[in-house]
Order: C-alpha cells, then sequence, then structure tokens
C-alpha cells in the first residue's frame, strides 16, 4: 500500500482521465430502502446483493484493478440478533450462489476483517472461494467481514510487537511499510477512492489508515439502488479532483 501518486493514468480513447486502481465503498442504506418499501430489513439485504453484483461486473469493465466492499463491521455484531443471523444467512448463500460466476469473470476474491471468527462452516466457504478464485487477475474484488479499521491496527501492532519481543524486528527500524505490511489490504494497490452510499458522511472505522490520501465522496443513493451508471459518475467525479498529496 505504499508509493504515491497512485493513479493510473489510463488511455481512454485520448483523454487519459485517471482511472482509480482501486475503489473501497462503504454499502450503506439496505434498512432504510427496506423501510420505504414496507419490507423488513432483511430484503433491503437481499436486493443490496444484487448491487454487489451489478457493482462488481461495472469495475471489471471499466477497468478499475480493486474494489473493497464493507459488507459487516466489528461493531455490526451490536445488531439485534435476529438481523446478525440474516446477515450471515445471506453471505453463506452469497458464497455458495455467487463465486463461480466471480471466478468465471476473472474475480480474485480477497478478504480483510477478523472473518475467521465466523462460524466454521463460512470460514470454510470463504478460505474455499479464495483458493479457487486466487489464480484470477481481472479484478481484486476484496470483501470486509468483521472488519474494523481499529481491530486491523490493534492486530498489526500486536504482530510487530510479537516479531520485536522475538528479536525479528528492530523497533527502531519501524517505518510506515512495516505497518502497511501487516494491515489486512498488503495486497492490495493503494486506497484512491473511497464511496459512502446512503448521504451519512462518515467513515464509521473503514480503512482509516489506507485513506489517508484517498478521495472521499458520499452519495445518497441507497445501497441497493447503486448501480454501474452510479459508480461511472464517481469514476468520472474521481477524474476531476485534484490530487495534491500535501504538495502544491
Ligand atoms: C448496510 O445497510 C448493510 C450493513 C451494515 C450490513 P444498513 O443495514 O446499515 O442500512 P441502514 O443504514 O439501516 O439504512
Ligand atoms: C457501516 O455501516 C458498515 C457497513 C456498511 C458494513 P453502518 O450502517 O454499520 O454504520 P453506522 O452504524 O451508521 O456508523
Ligand atoms: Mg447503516
Amino acid at each position: 500500500m505504499s508509493g504515491l501518486p497512485s493513479s493510473a493514468t489510463v488511455p481512454d480513447g485520448g483523454g487519459g482521465a485517471p482511472l482509480p486502481r482501486h475503489v473501497a465503498i462503504i454499502m450503506d442504506g439496505n434498512g432504510r430502502w427496506a423501510k420505504q418499501r414496507h419490507l423488513p430489513r432483511i430484503a433491503g439485504h437481499r436486493a443490496g446483493v444484487d448491487a454487489v453484483r451489478r457493482t462488481i461486473r461495472a469495475a471489471a469493465e471499466i477497468g478499475i484493478e480493486a474494489l473493497t466492499l464493507y459488507a459487516f463491521s466489528s461493531e455490526n455484531w451490536r445488531r439485534p440478533e435476529e438481523e446478525v443471523a440474516d446477515l450471515m444467512g445471506l453471505l453463506r448463500y452469497y458464497i455458495k450462489r455467487e463465486i463461480a460466476e466471480l471466478d468465471r469473470n476473472g474475480v480474485r476474491l480477497q478478504l480483510i476483517g477478523d472473518w475467521r471468527r465466523f462460524a466454521p462452516d463460512i470460514v470454510a466457504d470463504l478460505e474455499e472461494a479464495c483458493a479457487r478464485t486466487a489464480g484470477n487477475r481481472r479484478l481484486d474484488v476484496a470483501v470486509a467481514l468483521n472488519y474494523g479499521a481499529q481491530d486491523e491496527l490493534v492486530r498489526a501492532v500486536r504482530a510487530i510487537a510479537t516479531e520485536a519481543q522475538a528479536g525479528l524486528l528492530d523497533p527502531a527500524a519501524i517505518d510506515r511499510t512495516t505497518i502497511e505490511e501487516r494491515l489486512d489490504t498488503r495486497a492490495l494497490p493503494p486506497l484512491d477512492l473511497l464511496i459512502r452510499t446512503s448521504g451519512e458522511e462518515r467513515l464509521s472505522n473503514f480503512l482509516l489508515w489506507q485513506a489517508a490520501y484517498a478521495e472521499l465522496m458520499f452519495v445518497d443513493t441507497l445501497w441497493p439502488d447503486f448501480d454501474r451508471a452510479a459508480l461511472e459518475r464517481a469514476v468520472a467525479e474521481f477524474a476531476r479532483r485534484e490530487r495534491r498529496y500535501g504538495g502544491r
């Protein structure tokens, strides 16, 4: 995750508008989408899965390298037990039903977060899905599961302290790269664009380190309504932004 600047200039028929290499999305608003329709929240989450499918397809077609999706936060365990169970059910369904298509479309599945704390059957299915798609190169899709940026940093610090205590790492040599290499996102390109749907304007513990110089976009669209056109609008807006990294 190191190295600046981070967006590739991709030929787009001559214009050379910078395309974000790595886009992350806080997929918010499923509950409000359902409420507007007098449906149970799970209906909103199901519609959210359709939006995930559309968005992955669009990201691959646009030529984005990596797409990180915030699906379940380390704080989402605070939701009523029934909603957590519904979300786990949906995750089981998603892994079983969607991986074949992801694989066909050249998607390499990655995971960030403390997902190994999920139920053993889910962990096994996730491991299998990652292994099955490991050779794909068209688009990296990183799903954030039981992810919290503060928890990610705690785990990284713990790993660094353990290595230092074992004499494998000199504390004086710890730098930004030492930390980035121990974050869950270590295999992903630097974050260029972070989008949150549903009109909320906060990060909710998502990619705090990685967002240091990412462009932030808050859109009113509720996640189940997100589609290719919405992603294209965000990518076009990204191309108009001027990134300075503290310079002038
Ligand atoms: C996002 O939608 C999905 C998850 C957090 C799993 P919400 O369920 O947060 O929807 P709202 O914010 O209540 O509308
Ligand atoms: C953030 O949304 C987490 C995901 C989208 C998975 P939340 O709906 O949980 O965030 P808050 O509670 O509004 O901050
Ligand atoms: Mg929400």
